[in-house]
């Protein structure tokens, strides 16, 4: 018997229990609830604030293993100067070139600016695919005055992609 998915969220906003942290665990969440057996982790680098550059550093290093455990990976972050968070990307500068080979990615911006939605695919796919990543399906880009629907959009979505998002 195949072994279950895991899914894990890495979440790039640099305040706990953000909307964006929401937003990935209930992603996740209906990712696992299509995908049969799958269990779900998370890295959420708020809890590690500056100690992502810290290189000796235990979380840090147990954050890198939870990604690196994992068959699907919800990236998540707050739309910052039109890309991602500084937050994230120093996290994600810890894995090396290629080191996701073999897993798929599902890169979530939130933000407030409608003419920011094609961040997420012509910023953050890219650090996704460069880490080596598949990257099945679109990026999510969430307005803010969307985030009271997400849920249900999010159960739709993960019905409509997560076959594919399994397949990797
Ligand atoms: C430093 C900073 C930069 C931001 N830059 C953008 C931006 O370029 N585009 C955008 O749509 N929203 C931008 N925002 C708004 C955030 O994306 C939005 O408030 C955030 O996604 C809310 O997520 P949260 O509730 O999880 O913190 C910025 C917010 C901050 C604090």
């Amino acid at each position: 018997m195949a072994a279950p998915v895991r899914i894990v969220t890495v979440v790039g906003n640099p305040r706990p229990a953000s909307r964006t942290h929401g937003l990935a665990r209930t992603l996740a969440a209906e990712i696992a609830n299509v995908l049969q057996g799958a269990t779900v982790g998370e890295a959420d680098l708020a809890l590690l604030g500056p100690r992502v550059l810290d290189q000796a550093d235990a979380g840090a290093a147990a954050a890198v293993g939870e990604v690196l455990a994992a068959d699907v990976l919800v990236v998540a972050s707050p739309t910052y100067k039109a890309t991602y968070s500084g937050l994230l990307k120093a996290f994600l500068d810890r894995l090396a070139t290629g080191s996701l080979a073999g897993k798929a990615a599902v890169p979530l911006l939130l933000g407030g600016a409608p003419n920011h939605q094609l961040a997420v695919d012509v910023h953050f796919t890219p650090l996704l695919l460069e880490l080596g990543a598949a990257v099945p399906v679109r990026g999510l880009f969430v307005l803010e005055s969307d985030v009271d629907g997400f849920a249900s959009f999010a159960a739709t979505w993960a019905t409509a992609n997560g076959a594919a998002l399994a397949r990797g």
